[in-house]
């Protein structure tokens, strides 16, 4: 493949593949072996409409272990803020030689507009309300390291599944994979025809508390307050008390079973710190993963192997 759109553009083989390079690349940086020369002389532009800690930092940090030459680019403080649209970004990122623009967009479906426009490979870093196939991916090799398998993992999602990418672009990777998905939520922030349209095997539940014994992994959403309207969302006091994941509902999980979260984390909301921090969160280790993942995803696009 030539882009990462969507996690719809992977079939298993190829985000198997994917997951097995970025495998690798951890084992290699587990051996003190922090830079490959394989992307020498290529160029990524990292192209930021939205704000972003872990992916800005972690594609900027996966390019350069690849030896790439890498140039940042943020909305603010760009001509961007001039009015300049996104076509004539793109056109000018060209001009410069660019290999891959990882973008973020507050759009959903800007990336599917870049692709139109750059000569070099896209990969969405997150667009709108849409999806973010490279958080997918990294968390699927998440669990895969830590519970040994994807095929026939149940696997709850669980909070503001309506303004999620992350959750999207999971449900679509996951079930590729093999995983069992459950939506939990509220009604109001789990649209009635999602779990269906995203992947027919798909479950949902309203009930937390019912589906926790029956989990391999949980990974709690953060509640985007900025996009909810108070029809959505009752308040926060009350969504904690229905959908937060604390210590008595921890417990309710499987032994074996793992808590994750994409970041950023509203502590006190969806999840308590004492969760967060517990031997059963991966969070810190999803964003190491990120790297891996996000070596992997360049190293073959890139190269053409993927
Ligand atoms: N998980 C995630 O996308 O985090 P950032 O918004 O900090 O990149």
């Amino acid at each position: 493949i030539k882009h990462l759109r969507s996690a719809a553009d992977l079939d298993a083989p190829t985000a198997t593949l994917i997951l097995d390079t970025a495998g690798e690349m951890a084992a290699l940086a587990g051996r003190e072996v922090k830079k490959l020369p394989t992307l020498r002389g290529r160029t990524v532009v990292n192209l930021f409409y939205e704000d972003s800690t872990r992916t800005r930092i972690s594609f900027e940090a996966a390019a350069k272990r690849l030896s790439a030459d890498v140039i940042n680019f943020s909305a603010k403080g760009s001509s961007v803020s001039k009015g300049e649209s996104l076509k004539d970004t793109a056109l000018t990122l060209q001009a410069m030689g660019a290999d891959a623009v990882v973008i973020r967009h507050p759009a959903s479906g800007a990336p599917h507009r870049l692709a139109a426009w750059v000569d070099g490979s896209v990969v969405n870093a997150g667009d709108g309300t849409h999806e973010h196939p490279t958080q997918a991916l990294l968390d699927a090799y998440t669990m895969r390291s830590r519970l040994g398998r994807l095929d026939g993992l149940r696997v709850a999602i669980v909070g503001d599944v309506l303004h999620s990418r992350v959750a999207r672009s999971n449900v679509l990777l996951l079930t590729t994979l093999g995983a069992q998905v459950t939506l939990v939520g509220p009604p109001t922030l789990i649209p009635v025809d999602i779990a269906a349209a995203l992947s027919p095997a798909t479950k949902v539940s309203y009930d937390l508390d019912s589906v926790l014994p029956d989990m391999d992994v949980v990974m709690m959403l953060r509640v985007q307050t900025e996009r909810m309207q108070d029809s959505y969302f009752p308040s926060a006091r009350e969504y904690s008390r229905r959908y937060g994941l604390d210590l008595a509902r921890m417990r309710k999980m499987p032994e074996h079973a793992i808590v994750m979260h994409p970041g950023p984390m509203n502590r006190g909301m969806e999840i308590t710190p004492e969760v967060a921090d517990s031997s059963r969160s991966t969070i810190v280790e999803q964003v190491a993963n990120g790297v891996s993942a996000r070596m992997a995803v360049l190293y073959l696009l890139l190269g053409g192997k993927a």
